[in-house]
């Protein structure tokens, strides 16, 4: 989806320049809206760590995971702290499967819960900061996702704790007095209600397994978005009544009250997003029509990385209609892989759009996730701006990076 009018995005590429991303707040609190039903949405901000951003989920109520010293860091920059709000959840939970040592410092400093997934990580934790608090992020044995890639369960997933080992962890918590808050569990990304009935079940028979009471347990994220027309959209109340189902049967078998955390990324943000590109040259390779645009994957990296779709339009600088032609659009990077009209494993593909001309703009859609995100600075492009659209009114979160910025780390 793309939810802006052409004449919006002709006058933002004008105003900031090109490739741009810009984000529509009103997409992100209709997101946030839909998943309202759980107790506490944790926002998995590796899709989107953009400060402003997070700073419009604090205001939306929603609180936020982090995986890094740096999105540590982005969370407090945005306000929001280890205390637990009104429904007891923690601003920030850190969730990993190792500790560095400055992360580890970063964590007891501020008191960041730790949803651990290595028993080494309860081991050092432990040591540093007895008594803190800790998820157990539990890999069920199995996993599904959009791509291998992001498959996150199974025993070719390095995440989470064994849940064969689920007494040894907790025999862990218990000699480091640490605070045992809940169970976690993320399969991957791109989860479908199989997998997803699978999963609650795999929750409930692990409380039962455990032997120990928790006050909370996490659904972990992997919502998935509509990517094609014609995808559907999850039913986001199905979706809450199969783990409202599993926490109240996990509540029961406990007798006390128990509280459901959702942990997404994508499906809060994806749709929000888009990366605005301007088309720089057209040529013939054979039958094929490339379209060359000045954003690569150095920018949106998902077609290379996962072989996956974006929705693309085209908005002609003369405003008048184009005959749809089949067209590869590819990136500036000196690397054959950076096309974004490719299919897994690399292999081109042709899309039918609009017949794009120099000095058109290509829209490529759902880019609001894993976008700004995962970009890198390859090909010694600097990172491209970003900026929020909230109603009629419209601002620069991000900056263009400068060349110089990017030479100044090496002027030692
Ligand atoms: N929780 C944990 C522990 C995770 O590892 C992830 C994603 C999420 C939540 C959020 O998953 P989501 O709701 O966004 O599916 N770069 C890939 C996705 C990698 C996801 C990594 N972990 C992509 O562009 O599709």
């Amino acid at each position: 989806m793309n939810p802006f009018n052409d004449a919006l995005l002709r006058s933002l590429a004008q105003q900031h320049g090109t490739p741009l991303w810009v984000y529509d707040a009103a997409t992100i609190r209709q997101r946030i809206a839909d998943l309202k039903a759980f107790d506490t949405i944790r926002f998995a901000q590796k899709a989107n760590s953009n400060t402003h951003l997070l700073r419009l989920m604090r205001e939306e109520g929603v609180v936020v995971d982090a995986v890094s010293r740096g999105e540590i860091e982005r969370a407090l920059a945005a306000g929001y702290t280890a205390a637990p709000n009104a429904q007891g959840a923690s601003g920030i939970v850190f969730t990993a499967d190792l500790f560095d040592a400055a992360t580890l410092e970063t964590v007891v400093q501020h008191q960041i819960p730790v949803n651990a997934g290595s028993i080494d990580m309860l081991e050092q934790l432990g040591q540093r900061s007895p008594g803190h608090r800790v998820w157990l992020r539990i890999n069920p044995g199995f996993g599904h996702g959009h791509s291998n890639k992001t498959n996150t369960g199974g025993e070719h997933s390095k995440h989470g704790i064994w849940h064969t080992d689920l007494a040894l962890a907790l025999a862990a918590v218990q000699r480091h007095g640490l605070h045992l808050v809940g169970l976690h569990m993320h399969i991957g990304s791109g989860v479908d209600y199989s997998h997803l009935q699978q999963v609650c079940a795999a929750m409930v028979d692990l409380v039962k397994r455990a032997g120990v009471s928790v006050e909370a347990i996490s659904a972990g994220g992997g919502l998935s978005i509509p990517y094609r027309e014609g995808d559907d959209r999850i039913d986001t109340d199905h979706y809450f009544s199969l783990w409202d189902a599993a926490r109240r049967e996990v509540a029961s078998h406990l007798g006390t009250k128990v509280h459901l955390e959702l942990e997404p990324g994508r499906y809060l943000v994806a749709e929000s997003g888009v990366l605005l590109t301007e088309v720089r040259a057209t040529k013939h390779m054979g039958n094929n029509r490339f379209v060359l645009v000045d954003a690569g994957f150095s920018d949106l990296m998902r077609p290379s990385m996962y072989g996956s779709f974006h929705g693309m339009s085209v908005i002609a600088a003369d405003g008048q209609p184009r005959a749809t032609v089949p067209t590869v659009v590819a990136g500036p990077l000196c690397e054959s892989g950076d096309v974004f009209t490719q299919g897994e494993g690399g292999v081109v593909l042709t899309r039918d759009l609009p017949e794009a001309r120099v000095g058109d703009l290509l829209v490529l859609h759902d880019a609001g996730a894993y976008g700004a995100s995962m970009s890198s600075n390859y090909n010694s492009r600097p990172l491209i701006a970003e900026v929020l659209v909230d109603g009629d009114a419209h601002r620069l979160i991000r900056r263009r990076q400068t060349i110089a910025e990017l030479l100044a780390l090496e002027a030692l």
